[in-house]
Parts: C-alpha cells; sequence; structure tokens
C-alpha cells in the first residue's frame, strides 16, 4: 500500500466522490475464514451490474467523530460503525487523525438481498481512499473494500469477478473473460431482511452440519464455473450458477435456528424459470440472502426472457440488467 508522509495527509481538507454497482454471484461467497480481515472460506464470482449505482461522497473534517449520511437522514449506529471500521483502516494507511463526512445515496433496496453492501463499501472504499490521498490501484482498493463487505471487493471490477479466497494480500478481485450475460432481478420483497448475511454467515459456520460441505463443493464449483466461461459454455454456466445458489440455500437452512431466505414466492420464480428453460428458453436462476430471485440469461435473451417472466409473474417488479462498470472516482477536489 502506498502513503502519505503524516505532514501532507493532515495539511488539507479534502474531497472525493466515487460511484458503484451492485454484484450478483454466480457462485457464492458465505463463510469467512477469517472475519477481522474478512478473508472468504472459498473464492466467488460474480457480474457487476449496469443498475441501482451508489454514490459515495467523503470529505475530511475538524469534527471529533465520523458523520455518516445515508439516503438523506442521518445513519444508524450499526451502519455508523461499520462505515468507520472501514475509515479506520484507511486512516491507518494515510497517516491521519482526521475524522470524515460521509454522505452517501443508495439506490438499490437497502438489506433485502440486492447486494446493497457492495456497492455501498466499494463506492466508500475509492470515495475514502482518495479523499486521504491514498493512491491505490484497484486490486488494492478491491482489498480494502472486502474489509467492509466481502461481495464489494468484487463491485470494483467491470461485468465478471472472481475474488480469491487467500490471504489479506491475495484476497482481491479480478475481471475474468466469459459470454456476454444479463440479469433480470425479480423483486418479491424490498423490505430489510430480518437478519444480515453477516450474521446469518456466522450461524451457519457455527451451526449447520453441511457448511464444511458448501466450503468444499464452491470451490469446486468455481473452478468449474472458471472453465466453463473460458469455453463459452453458457449451458454450464447457468447450471452451476444455479445449483451454487440452492447448495448455499441449503447449507444456510441447516443453521440452528434455522435460517430461511426463500420465501413461497422465491420458490414458485425458480419453478417458473425450469419451466421456461423446458420450454426452451435458456434462463437460469440465483438468488442471494433474501427472497428476490435474480434470473440469469444470454445477453442476446435479455428482453426475451424479461417479456416471458412479465407475463408470468406480473406481480413482481423486475430489473433487467446488463454488466456495469466496477467502481470509480467521479470527482475529487484538494487531494495532495
Ligand atoms: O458481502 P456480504 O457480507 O453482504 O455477503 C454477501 C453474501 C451473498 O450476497 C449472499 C453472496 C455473494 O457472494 O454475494
Amino acid at each position: 500500500m502506498s502513503t502519505v508522509p503524516a505532514s501532507a495527509a493532515t495539511a488539507f481538507p479534502s474531497t472525493a466522490t466515487a460511484t458503484a454497482h451492485p454484484n450478483i454471484a454466480l457462485i457464492k461467497y458465505w463463510g469467512k475464514r477469517d472475519e477481522s480481515l474478512v478473508l472468504p472460506a472459498a473464492g466467488s464470482l460474480s457480474l457487476t451490474l449496469d443498475v441501482f449505482p451508489t454514490t459515495t461522497t467523503v470529505t475530511l473534517s475538524t469534527d471529533p467523530a465520523d458523520v455518516v449520511w445515508h439516503n438523506g437522514a442521518v445513519a444508524g449506529r450499526e451502519f455508523t460503525r461499520r462505515v468507520g471500521g472501514l475509515l479506520d483502516t484507511v486512516r491507518q494507511r494515510a497517516h491521519s487523525d482526521s475524522h470524515a463526512l460521509v454522505v452517501t445515496h443508495n439506490s438499490v433496496p437497502t438489506g433485502a438481498g440486492l447486494a446493497s453492501s457492495a456497492s455501498g463499501f466499494a463506492a466508500l472504499a475509492v470515495a475514502a481512499a482518495a479523499a486521504y490521498g491514498l493512491e491505490l490501484d484497484t486490486r488494492q482498493l478491491s482489498r480494502l473494500a472486502r474489509r467492509g463487505s466481502g461481495s464489494a471487493s468484487r463491485s470494483l471490477i467491470d461485468g465478471l469477478a472472481v475474488w480469491h479466497a487467500g490471504d489479506d494480500e491475495s484476497s482481491f478481485a479480478e475481471p475474468v473473460a466469459g459470454p456476454a450475460l444479463g440479469m433480470i432481478a425479480v423483486v418479491i420483497d424490498d423490505r430489510r431482511k430480518a437478519i444480515s448475511s453477516r450474521d446469518a454467515m456466522r450461524l451457519t459456520a457455527a451451526t449447520s452440519p453441511y457448511y464444511d460441505a458448501w466450503v468444499a463443493a464452491t470451490a469446486a464449483d468455481l473452478d468449474a464455473m472458471l472453465a466453463a466461461l473460458a469455453r463459452d459454455d453458457f449451458t454450464a454456466v447457468g447450471e452451476l450458477t444455479e445449483s451454487n445458489a440452492l447448495r448455499m440455500h441449503a447449507a444456510i437452512a441447516g443453521s440452528r435456528p434455522p435460517v430461511r431466505y426463500l420465501t413461497a414466492a422465491s420458490l414458485t420464480v425458480f419453478e417458473l424459470v425450469a419451466q421456461l428453460r423446458a420450454e426452451g428458453l435458456p434462463v437460469y436462476a440465483t438468488a442471494d440472502a433474501g427472497p428476490n430471485v435474480v434470473v440469469l440469461c444470454r445477453q442476446r435473451d435479455l428482453d426475451r426472457a424479461a417479456r416471458a417472466l412479465a407475463a408470468r409473474v406480473p406481480q413482481f417488479r423486475l430489473i433487467p440488467a446488463r454488466p456495469g462498470r466496477g467502481a470509480h472516482l467521479v470527482a475529487a477536489e484538494g487531494a495532495p
């Protein structure tokens, strides 16, 4: 990590704004090898989308504490604490003791399993690094975003990204080539989920008898996914995506007390996707830690898939998405 001298870091008030998009995993991250460094038990792979951007501005301040605004209101204590944790990492590297004002606007339905933390912490990492005068490359920014929320490491990358398991140095996300993909988010319920992914991951690792099997299977699924992407085999990509998601939910459901993120409506959408496939439309389903289902297709089938879903589940909002840009700086002032 590059650093700046203490005198330079404290001498300027600085502000920077970054934008990031959420990503949806085809091979899921569920479980940590190291809680404080946020090192995953297995690698994962995702698609950064071109919808639901988060925009975050970090401004160094003379206040005695960090102040965080989220969607127009002062953020709650837990959210502020998590933001402060990432800022502490940045301050340490920048040899700065300045606190910051963080203003973030998140257009993802927060906490509903549509990856709001991924875009949020990716934007925060990019804006905070710039505001504190750190010059970090994408790999270093991915490692920094990881400390806020594991999946945020992947939102630094355009389109398809693999996030490597490993140690603090080697656990970052990087781009992968593959077929042109599209996704359709089926918004079944956009309320905040009852149990956070952080808490449920911990519970799964501590109590689910299927956890170790999940970790081993995911490492193998990731290798198979990388091979499928490399040979442009969309059928294998889709099959691995759907199967890996259901394996994750099975491991989660095996926790005690049990956690159920998928609802009856989610399972209906999984069933519908299988029916559409049987009718000749190549679509596959996945779901993160919430009831919403995301449908994967080839980009050229996106409109057709969206029309087919709209006809069968008109009660749910559909959000078609294409590969989007990784987190990036949109403005910076006053940096040295
Ligand atoms: O990064 P977190 O702590 O929000 O965890 C994300 C977990 C899943 O979204 C369910 C899976 C994934 O790989 O994104």
